[in-house]
C-alpha cells in the first residue's frame, strides 16, 4: 500500500489558464487513489503560513473552464531562505502532508527541489504562459496565452489594414521568445523581435521588409517584439519605423491580458494529463522529479536536471542570463554534458528554423 495518505498541491509564481484543470486532476486521481488532497493558497507562502484546506472531490468542481488558479499564487522571498522553508516543512508536518505537487514555472521548481532535499517529496508540473522551461517542450497555459495574442493582434490588423498603418506589439514571455515568435507566425508578422536570435531586431533591416511589403501593396504591418528585448525596444523601435518610413505607427504592449481567460482544450488536457502523471509519481514513490513532455510524449526528468539544463539554455544558448558553466555542469559526466549542450543546441536550432520560415513568408 502507499505510504501516502495525504498529497498537498500548489500553485506558484505567474498563474496560468489550465492550472486549475491540474489542480483538478491532482485531486480527482489522488482521491480516487484513497489519497486525501490539502490545497495550499497563494503557493509557498501559504506553506509558510499554514494557508491550507483539505479538498474533497467536489471542492475542484466547476474549476477546468476557469482561467487564473483557484488556489491563488504569490511570489514568495521568504521561500529562499532556510527559516521559511524550515517553517514550510512543520506545516508539512502538521497537516500530515506527506508529498506535494507544486505547479508553476523554473522559480516553482527550485522550491520543490529545495523541498525534496528536506524530507518532503514533491513533483513539479511546468504552467507558464512564457514556455520558457527548457527539459519540456510544453508548459500548461501557453496554448491559451498564443490564442489570446492572436485574437488581439488580429484585432490590430484590422484597424492597420484601415488605416494603412503599422503596430508594433509587445508580448510577455519574460526573456523568452516562444510566445512572440509562434503567435507572430499566426498573425503573418511583417517581423519578429526575440532575444534568441539577435539579428531579428536589426532596425535597418526591418524598416526594409516593411518598405518592400508596402511596394508589393501591402497595408499593414505587425511587429511582433518579446518582452524580453527590454521595456524601451518596443517605443523605439515605433518612434523610428515612422520616422524612417513615413507611416503611422503604434505600439501596444499586450502585458497580463495574455495570462488570464479560459483555459483552451489543449491546456485543460494537458493540465489533466500532467495532474495525473504527478500522483502516479508521488505514489509510486518518486520526488525531486518534474513532468515533462516530450516528442509527443508525457515525459520526467530529475528537477535538478531540468533546471541545469534549464540554466545552461538560457545562459550559453538564448543569452538571457549568465551562469558559471563549469560549476553547474560539474556534477555530471562528459557523456551527460554532451546530451545537455546536444538538447539546447536542438531546441535553439528548431527556433532559428522556424523563425526563418516566418521571415520567408512573411510578406
Ligand atoms: O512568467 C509569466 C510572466 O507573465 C512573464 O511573461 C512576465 O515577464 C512576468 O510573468 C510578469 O510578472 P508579474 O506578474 O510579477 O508582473
Amino acid at each position: 500500500m502507499s505510504k501516502f495518505r495525504r498529497i498537498g498541491v500548489l500553485t506558484s509564481g505567474g498563474d496560468a489558464p489550465g492550472m486549475n484543470a491540474a489542480v483538478r486532476a491532482v485531486t480527482r486521481c489522488a482521491n480516487a487513489n484513497g489519497v486525501e488532497v490539502v490545497g495550499i493558497y497563494e503557493g509557498y507562502k501559504g506553506l509558510i503560513e499554514g494557508n491550507v484546506k483539505v479538498f474533497g472531490p467536489r471542492d475542484v468542481s466547476n474549476i477546468i473552464n476557469l482561467g487564473g488558479t483557484s488556489l491563488y499564487s504569490a511570489r514568495c522571498d521568504d521561500f529562499k531562505e532556510e527559516w521559511g522553508m524550515q517553517k514550510a516543512k512543520k506545516t508539512c508536518e502538521k497537516y500530515k502532508i506527506d508529498g506535494i505537487v507544486a505547479i508553476g514555472g523554473d522559480g516553482t521548481f527550485r522550491g520543490a527541489t529545495d523541498l525534496s532535499l528536506r524530507g518532503i517529496p514533491c513533483i513539479g508540473i511546468p504552467g507558464t504562459i512564457d514556455n520558457d522551461i527548457t527539459a519540456t517542450e510544453y508548459s500548461i497555459g501557453y496554448d491559451t496565452a498564443m490564442n489570446t495574442v492572436i485574437e488581439m493582434v488580429d484585432r490590430l490588423r484590422d484597424t492597420c489594414e484601415s488605416h494603412a498603418r503599422c503596430n508594433v506589439v509587445e508580448i510577455m514571455g519574460r526573456n523568452a521568445g516562444y510566445l512572440a515568435l509562434n503567435a507572430g507566425i499566426a498573425v503573418g508578422a511583417t517581423a519578429i523581435c526575440i532575444r534568441e536570435i539577435p539579428s531579428s531586431s536589426n532596425e535597418e533591416e526591418i524598416i526594409a521588409r516593411i518598405e518592400k511589403a508596402r511596394a508589393d501593396g501591402k497595408r499593414n504591418f505587425i511587429i511582433m517584439v518579446a518582452e524580453g528585448m527590454g521595456s524601451e525596444f518596443g517605443p523605439a523601435l515605433t518612434e523610428k519605423i515612422e520616422k524612417v518610413t513615413e507611416i503611422e505607427t503604434r505600439f501596444a504592449r499586450l502585458a497580463h491580458v495574455v495570462r488570464g481567460g479560459s483555459p483552451s482544450v489543449r491546456d485543460r488536457l494537458m493540465g489533466t494529463e500532467m495532474g495525473a502523471k504527478a500522483v502516479e509519481m508521488l505514489m509510486s514513490g518518486q520526488s525531486n522529479m518534474v513532468v515533462c513532455y516530450r516528442h509527443g510524449e508525457i515525459r520526467t526528468s530529475e528537477i535538478t536536471w531540468a533546471l541545469a539544463l534549464d540554466k545552461l539554455f538560457k545562459s550559453e544558448y538564448a543569452g538571457y542570463k549568465k551562469a558559471d558553466i563549469e560549476k553547474l555542469l560539474a556534477p555530471y559526466s562528459a557523456e551527460d554534458r554532451e546530451i545537455m549542450h546536444q538538447f539546447c543546441a536542438t531546441k535553439l536550432e528548431k527556433m532559428k528554423a522556424l523563425y526563418n520560415i516566418a521571415m520567408e513568408i512573411s510578406n
